[in-house]
């Protein structure tokens, strides 16, 4: 399933401390180790156990947010003579590999409102940038162009098709000229190199 390829960031936080923080608060419990020392050491050890050994070196594990628009977790079924027979999983692993050498692992998340769009892009604030494909949102979305526009971090539009080969519509993006880079036109090997430009340009 897309979005499912990565563990969670944080496992196992236990409940007792999630009282703490809450009824407490920290500053009431200076004693405890802080929540997200934690979530640090406990993402740390997720993701080394999937690590060969020599390439287990501290812990600099960083997310990257690839993040598919509408319509997008159909592919592999959706209009396969533009789009392909990959889906939206080989590509979510595609992706993962390629920055799986710089420690980065990818978040990946796929929603068909652009409403739920806007709330990942809020969430992942501290990614080290993304890939996005907005699908149609490249048209008229532009609450998501807002969303983009106070993003912090690098990020680069990915579209399968060539856009500008097809309906005239398709031909302009109100998001693209807040990207780092635009790819389009190269299929799921647009991903690929969308992840490659991420690493050349993002900072860890
Ligand atoms: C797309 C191109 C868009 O025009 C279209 O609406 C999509 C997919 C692409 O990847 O080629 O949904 O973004």
């Amino acid at each position: 399933m897309p979005g499912t390829l990565q563990p969670p960031n944080c496992v196992g936080t236990p409940l007792s401390w999630g009282i703490y923080r809450t009824v407490f608060g920290f500053s009431l419990c200076p004693g405890l180790p802080s929540i997200r020392a934690h979530r640090e050491k406990t993402r740390c050890r997720v993701v080394e156990a999937n690590r060969p050994a020599r390439e287990q070196k501290g812990c600099l594990v960083k997310d990257v947010l690839l993040l598919n628009g509408p319509n997008l977790g159909m592919l592999g079924q959706r209009e396969v003579g533009i789009y392909g027979t990959d889906t939206l999983f080989d590509i979510e692993k595609a992706v993962g590999e390629e920055v799986a050498d710089r420690g980065w692992r990818v978040v990946a998340r796929q929603h068909d409102s652009e409403g739920e769009m806007i709330g990942t892009l809020q969430g992942h604030y501290g990614a080290v940038g993304a890939v996005v494909n907005p699908g149609a949102l490249m048209i008229a979305g532009w609450s998501l162009r807002d969303a983009l526009a106070n993003y912090p971090r690098p990020w680069i539009e990915v579209h399968l098709s060539n856009v500008w080969a097809r309906e005239s519509f398709r031909h302009e993006s109100v998001l693209a000229p807040l990207a780092n880079g635009v790819i389009a036109g190269l299929g799921p090997l647009g991903y690929r190199l969308a992840a490659r430009a991420l690493l050349s340009v993002a900072a860890d």
